[in-house]
């Protein structure tokens, strides 16, 4: 018999049990069960709610059960309706009498809430220690390419030259916010639900707080029709997760663009790309393609818990077991990508000489000439289209800015002189711009320094 089937006549059809099981995929969270079941046993025997002895043997079997999952032992295959009733069965089966004792003053609904949250909690440490594994490659590259010159892009139109070093920057900011959002998504999850029974609260003289304390938990959840209906701490993560894949997609299409013939600023390292089974020459980035491609999964879970999530009425509605399946293959896939895109990014090789000759021959410098001929009088609006005219020149000719004589110059504005060669360096366009956030080779190793320090408040 169910253990809930006191007031049913007739079994479930099989059929039913099939559709309803959440066992084959929440069996994953059978540590969170059993820790937040020792902690409410704890508290169930401080209390005087069950005799010491019942709490001894539930936390002794309980922990016995644990060591079982451990090693392997338990088939999880069984046919329990979820790991919270499996738990419970074996305990029983385990331990006799006292067994069915645990769930006194506890509901399903206020158990897998706290289960997920505290799943929920370990995920985002997990994340976190991986973000800020990538944090600190990016940082090295940084501090490695400070000085190597590439031209940046609008529109993916060569622009402004920028360094190697400025670029790794860039996503090490993004993927720092990443992390202080993934941070964010622990706090959400840091309140202890039990004691809010199936939504109404329970009449047990239960000491949440000995719970909350036991699991290591912040705070208590206020109220228990919220403690038991809202799952707004996975989407949070959800959130975290698809704002971080975004970020890894436009970090992976950016190696695709540049792992092209046409770019050819990285090679991928030869254990890190992929081959064509038709086509002998290929050498492709799946790696950073997968990625990419991965983010609209895990958009897709995002959208799907906010779904179910919709219109749901208080309290708790089986709806919300979906959580789990959209909230497991976020995380699963998310962390797989963190782990995955630091060895590519670290061994990958970046063909700087490349990318200088781009930004040279980009007129990337146009902006610093007519910003030369400002300084030199001439109104910016003259000089942006005075520059406009050197780089059509240019054009005609088949050369760079820094190829023209001093008189070709001369021919579009009389204030030129020599020192104009200075000012069109791209290395002086670079460490010009020493503006905080600047790619200025000075700023970028401050930043990286200061980065490592930023870093460490996580
Ligand atoms: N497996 C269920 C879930 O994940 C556990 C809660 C079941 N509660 C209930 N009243 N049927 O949501």
């Amino acid at each position: 018999m169910k253990l809930w089937g006191g007031r049913f006549q007739r079994d479930t059809e099989k059929t039913v049990d099939d559709f309803q099981s959440s066992l084959p995929f929440d069996k994953r969270l059978y540590r969170q069960d059993i820790r937040a079941s020792l902690a409410h046993a704890a508290m169930l025997g401080k209390q005087g709610i069950i005799s010491d002895d019942e709490m001894k043997a539930i936390l002794n079997g309980l922990a016995e059960i644990l060591l079982n999952f451990e090693k392997g032992a338990i088939d999880a295959a069984g046919d329990a309706e979820d790991i919270h009733m499996l738990v419970e069965e074996l305990l029983t089966e385990r331990i006799g009498e006292a067994g069915k004792k645990l769930h006194t003053g506890r509901s399903r609904n206020d158990q897998v809430a706290l289960d997920m949250r505290l799943y929920a909690m370990k995920t985002c440490d997990e994340t976190a220690d991986k973000l800020k594994a990538l944090c600190e490659t990016l940082l090295s590259l940084a501090q490695k390419h400070a000085g190597d010159i590439m031209p940046g892009y609008t529109h993916l139109q060569r622009a402004q030259p920028i360094t190697l070093g400025h670029w790794f920057l860039c996503w090490f900011e993004m993927h720092l916010r990443d992390l202080e959002r993934v941070r964010h998504a622990k706090d959400a999850a840091d309140n202890m639900p039990l004691g809010a029974g199936a939504l109404a609260g329970t009449t047990y003289s239960l000491d949440r707080d000995f719970v909350r304390v036991g699991l290591k938990m912040s705070a208590l959840c206020r109220n228990s029709l919220d403690a038991v209906s809202d799952r707004d701490f996975l989407l949070d993560y959800l959130h975290a997760a698809s704002v971080g894949m975004m970020h890894l997609s436009r970090l992976c299409e950016e190696l695709v663009l540049w792992n092209t013939t046409e770019f050819g600023f990285i090679t991928l390292d030869d254990r890190y790309a992929t081959g064509s089974s038709m086509m002998p020459q290929k050498k492709n980035p799946d790696v950073a393609e997968l990625i990419r491609g991965k983010t609209g999964r895990v958009y897709g879970d995002l959208m799907a818990l906010m779904t179910v999530m919709k219109g749901l009425p208080l309290a708790y509605g089986k709806d919300m077991q979906e959580d789990k399946e959209s909230f497991f293959d976020a995380r699963d896939t998310y962390t797989a990508c963190l782990d995955i895109i630091r060895p590519l990014l670290e061994t990958g090789t970046f063909h700087t000489d490349i990318m200088h000759k781009g930004a040279l021959n980009g007129f990337t410098n146009a902006t610093d000439l007519a910003d030369y001929l400002v300084g030199k009088g001439t109104p910016f609006r003259d000089a942006h289209a005075i520059s406009g005219q050197v780089v059509a020149y240019c054009l005609g000719k088949g050369c760079a800015l820094h190829d023209l004589s001093l008189k070709e110059f001369r021919r579009f504005a009389n204030v030129t002189d020599e020192d104009v060669y200075e000012a069109i360096a791209l290395e002086n366009c670079i460490n010009r711009r020493k503006v905080l956030g600047g790619p200025a080779t000075g700023n970028v190793l401050k930043e990286v320094e200061l980065g490592k320090v930023r870093l460490r408040a996580y």
